[in-house]
């Protein structure tokens, strides 16, 4: 059944995340029959634009962001058909009554804030202020939210004087990544792993969001940031909540972001000697500086740390976090090594090592299991490590393409599904979390340095060493 009729409106219309993702997100289900023929989706922006000329700049957004064989010229045509524009200014009163007008009072309403956090009040105000925020509509915001726990509670203050928690869809763009969803489908839908998803018989948790991209073109809002801020306090995070969890009683917004909540609440403050920050050299392309077009900068591209969650489950299991920019490859796992056998029957054995479960996340997509068997042979009772691995590509068949992130979240903000978003409390507790881990290393040492394509600076390694531990092999 496709969703509808309702009214889109996308401000900040113009800019780079939504005409490289939410337009071409919107197109895509347009095109897979899930959204409604009568549907309007309204760019708004401060340029002053016509609707044909927004309508050339979606179709350009489109044919370069959706893969050839998912678009059409019928189905790009009768989108289009569907897409206005309305030059509007956040601060003023300029072009909100073109808005006022062109949106339908009798279909739901969703405001998609595709535009920096300052422009959050301003936005809200205004849509209150000209009687369009009803109450049943829902506005969009995308990440940072804040840049630590003060500016995150100020803007969930400044938005819920206008909107209530039930209408605000907080995107982080990580939870709608079918792998990221599969996490869940992995611990919850199998009785094979969730009974040894514990202290007791998980030895460590490695969790990588490896990437080979530098920073160019965001220097003037990564250097602000650096890779806790602009990673970990999202993504990583919501990627430690989904493994660590207590299974939710239901599959329900609140229920899954209690749980999540919980998580965050029970880290304990990571130890400065528990964190590696790290900044890219030049190699054959520019270094950090370069790319961040700065000067001298303390800013880290690369982090690991180690974490514990102080709870039940989880004591006396450390949490493996590792990021960063123009590493070796792209490449996003969770790796979850379990303990040893208590006693072996079978003396030493150097073939035999630890059973690891692997999650990977991007790219080829699947999982793999390493477990000990007998290497086959009359030479006795040898025990060799191998894979149990399978990539859902070839297991689910190419009928399966996986839609991209926003896809999903789209529809669910169109449905009104808030369990793949975060709650208010859910983000002020990540920054709670996040900002003594900042403020500690503020007037410490600058980042290491480490060579582009490498897996970091060498004290990532040894933060593992220390532990007798290892990371594992950043691979494509
Ligand atoms: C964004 C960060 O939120 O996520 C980027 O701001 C990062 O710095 C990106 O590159 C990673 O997303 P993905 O989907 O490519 O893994």
């Amino acid at each position: 059944q496709p969703v509808g009729p309702f009214d889109l409106v996308v401000f900040g219309a113009t800019g780079d995340l939504a005409q490289r993702k939410v337009l071409p997100a919107l197109y895509r289900r347009f095109r897979a029959g899930q959204i409604s023929e009568s549907a309007q989706i309204i760019g708004a922006a401060r340029a002053q634009m016509d609707a044909p000329a927004f309508r050339a700049q979606v179709a350009g957004g489109i044919a370069a962001h959706v893969p050839a064989d998912q678009q059409d010229a019928d189905s790009l045509a009768r989108f289009l058909g569907r897409v206005f524009f309305c030059p509007i200014d956040a601060s003023s009163d300029r072009g909100w009554k073109a808005l006022v007008t062109r949106i339908r009072p009798a279909v739901g309403h969703v405001y998609y804030f595709s535009v920096g956090p300052e422009l959050f009040g301003d936005l809200a105000r205004q849509l209150y202020a000209h009687g369009i925020a009803d109450p049943a509509c829902r506005i969009v915001v995308e990440k940072p939210f804040g840049h630590d726990l003060a500016s995150a509670r100020q803007l969930n203050a400044t938005l819920a004087r206008h909107f209530e928690e039930r209408q605000i869809f907080r995107i982080d763009h990580y939870l709608g990544k079918e792998t990221v969803q599969n996490l869940m489908a992995v611990r919850f839908g199998n009785m094979l792993f969730e009974p040894l998803w514990k202290a007791q018989y998980v030895d460590h948790i490695q969790i990588t969001v490896a990437e080979s991209g530098g920073v160019a073109g965001r220097g003037d809002y990564y250097d602000r940031a650096g890779a806790m801020r602009d990673m970990v306090q999202n993504h990583m995070m919501q990627l430690l909540c989904l493994i660590a969890m207590e299974p939710p009683h239901c599959f329900d917004a609140d229920a899954l972001r209690d749980e999540k909540l919980k998580v965050i609440r029970a880290l304990e403050p990571v130890q400065p000697g528990d964190i590696v920050r790290g900044q890219y050299t030049a190699g054959e392309r520019p270094g950090y500086a370069e790319d961040a077009a700065v000067g001298n900068s303390d800013t880290e591209s690369f982090i690991a740390l180690k974490v514990k969650i102080s709870n039940w489950r989880w004591k006396g299991t450390p949490f493996y976090l590792r990021t960063g920019k123009r590493l070796k490859a792209r490449s996003s796992e969770v790796a979850i090594t379990f303990r040893d056998p208590p006693h072996s029957i079978f003396g030493k054995q150097p073939g035999q090592r630890s059973n690891v479960l692997v999650i990977r996340l991007q790219p080829n997509e699947g999982i793999k299991l390493k477990v000990t068997v007998k290497e086959p042979g009359p030479g006795g009772m040898r025990l060799v490590e191998v894979p149990l691995d399978m990539s859902f590509a070839r297991a689910l068949g190419s009928a399966h393409v996986l839609p991209d992130a926003y896809e999903r979240l789209i529809m669910d903000l169109l449905r009104g599904d808030q369990t793949l978003f975060m709650r208010g409390d859910e983000v002020e507790a990540a920054w709670a979390w996040t900002d003594p881990v900042i403020a500690a290393w503020q007037d410490g040492p600058a980042p290491d340095l480490y060579a582009p394509g490498s897996a970091g600076p060498e004290a990532a390694m040894e933060l593992m060493r220390r532990d007798r531990r290892r990371w594992r092999e950043i691979k494509p």
